[in-house]
């Protein structure tokens, strides 16, 4: 039984969970790949794959809005062990943070010390057109739910400075300096910025988009974040990347359409591939 502040409790579920994938082989990954929707291909260009279905993880959690399971692909993409999960969820889908994050510490204890995070996101930034790729340098967390709160196991270390960054960034600067220059090299214009994350699952109203400008938000979106505070928990490494698919509410004329941000994922799509391939190989080993 877990108490409360107990920083060496052990977690069973975990322990089955790691138990169930091994199952399938000795899958050892270096790095955990969580992409947003439409990048499926980038699985497909991965060697050596084994996939494991979320229903035969136990505590894995399903996701209740594309109308598939979760799952994991392992394999080997641009010579690293990587890990994809699809099928992300989210905090509207009414899931406690906890079980959202719990693939990201079913692969940290599989053995991924870094990971890779994209999102499709609108954009705050009035320099921001549909379809600037975003680095994410910072975020704002405008749900205020986090991996450590009610899990009934102490995060690791309790009241630390919110953002710890002089002891361990969200995103990791080494790595996105060396990712930026992968997208230079590739002639492919990113930038950088703050995401905030907000629950969803409608957009945000113009007052929102308003009021989150001038907190400090380039871009807004309804996830990333809850895996991002795990993984900084967990030590690992973190590259953070957004596709702004549509200007935010209110700062365009017009209304917001989820078909246009699908068609705008689609446009910037080969790009994105190219890019998380390139940061997948500039990791440090
Ligand atoms: N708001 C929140 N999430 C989003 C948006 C947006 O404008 N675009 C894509 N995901």
């Amino acid at each position: 039984m877990h108490t409360r502040s107990d920083p060496d409790a052990h977690d069973e579920e975990l322990d089955a969970a790691v138990a169930a994938v091994r199952e399938y082989g000795d899958l050892r990954p270096e790095m955990a790949l969580i992409l947003g929707s439409g990048l499926g291909a980038l699985a497909e260009a991965a060697s050596d794959t084994t996939v494991v279905e979320g229903p035969d993880i136990p505590g894995y959690p399903a996701s209740t809005v594309e109308g598939h399971q979760g799952r994991l692909i392992f394999g080997v993409l641009e010579g690293t062990r990587v890990v994809f999960v699809q099928g992300r969820v989210h905090l509207y889908e009414g899931y406690p943070v906890q079980k959202l994050t719990m693939p990201v510490r079913l692969l940290h204890a599989l053995g991924a010390e870094r990971m890779v995070v994209t999102n499709s996101a609108g954009g705050i930034n009035r320099t921001f057109q549909p379809g600037t790729l975003m680095f994410i340098t910072g975020h704002l967390n405008m749900t205020y739910a986090s991996p450590g709160v009610g899990s009934g196991v102490a995060p690791r270390p309790v009241g630390v400075d919110a953002e710890a960054t002089r002891h361990r960034p969200y995103y990791d600067a080494t790595w996105t300096d060396r990712a930026e220059e992968v997208a230079l090299n590739l002639g492919v214009g990113a930038r950088r910025g703050v995401y905030a994350w907000t629950l969803g699952p409608s957009y945000e109203t113009p007052a929102e988009v308003r009021a989150l400008e001038r907190l400090g938000a380039d871009a807004v979106g309804m996830s990333t974040v809850p895996e991002v505070i795990q993984a900084q928990m967990l030590g690992m490494d973190v590259v953070g990347l957004s596709t702004i698919t549509n200007v935010a509410a209110g700062l365009a004329d017009g209304e917001l359409d989820h078909d246009e941000v699908l068609k705008v994922g689609q446009r910037v799509r080969g790009d994105l591939m190219d890019l998380v391939r390139g940061i997948v190989r500039v990791a440090e080993g």
